[in-house]
């Protein structure tokens, strides 16, 4: 599954397109990881000069897809899109930003009723994948609907009776007349490694889970 060889020996760090990966690159140049000095250009692919380390440019959902296939050996991205990708790779540290929680969430004065009681309901989401296993584990009939985004329109307009969705600041939710019924996970940044990277790169990727160790503690 890795594309490393031994003469490959620049490391590739996956990082999430946009306000994640600017606080990425904060705590690594505060651990002292070369970071590049502009990551606002089109470039995808970003070499840091006299370095050995590239940074990747990807959209944040991709990033455990490059890391898993070992096109990144590091990479950086919530627990929520590391769980819904379904991907092998170690997740070795919490980067301790970009805190926030997966929640079950309905109309405001529609939730007495126990999602349990609910004969059938639909539910939207934009991570199917962690609702199917959330509610297959509690042996519970749902209708599934995937969404790109906007997914709490999806109750208040009677498209669902039920949404799978972050939360952060809960306003989003209060907006859109819904409530919080149920936490599936407290998700935040996460540095991910390629399973194979950890063992065969020691040198490089353990200088990097290191130094960033060393910040968070
Ligand atoms: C996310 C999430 C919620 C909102 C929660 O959406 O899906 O909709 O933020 O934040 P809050 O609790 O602070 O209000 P995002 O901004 O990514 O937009 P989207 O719904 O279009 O995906």
């Amino acid at each position: 599954m890795t594309r490393l060889t031994p003469t490959d020996l620049k490391i590739r760090i996956a990082l999430p397109k946009g306000r994640m990966a600017s606080r990425a690159l904060e705590i690594f140049a505060d651990a002292g990881i070369p970071v590049p000095s502009d990551v606002n250009t089109r470039k995808l692919q970003i070499s840091v000069e006299g370095h050995d380390i590239i940074y990747l440019m990807v959209k944040p959902q991709d990033v455990p897809v490059y890391v898993e296939y070992g096109t990144a050996d590091v990479g950086v991205a919530g627990k929520d899109t590391i769980l819904e990708s379904d991907v092998d790779v170690y997740d070795a540290l919490d980067l301790g930003f970009g805190k926030c929680r997966m929640v079950l969430a309905g109309p405001r004065g529609k939730t007495q009723e126990s999602t349990s009681e609910l004969p059938f309901f639909r539910l939207a989401t934009k991570y199917p994948r962690i609702a199917e296993r959330y509610f297959a584990a509690k042996g519970l009939p749902v209708e599934i609907i995937g969404l790109g985004g906007s997914v709490e329109l999806a109750c208040s307009c009677g498209l669902a009776d039920r949404i799978v969705d972050l939360v952060e600041t809960g306003r989003t939710l209060a907006q859109n007349g819904l409530v919080e019924m149920e936490t599936l996970f407290h998700s935040s940044a996460r540095l991910i490694v390629n399973r194979a990277s950890h063992k065969i790169r020691n040198e490089g990727v353990r200088d990097i889970l290191e130094r960033l160790k060393g910040t968070r503690s």
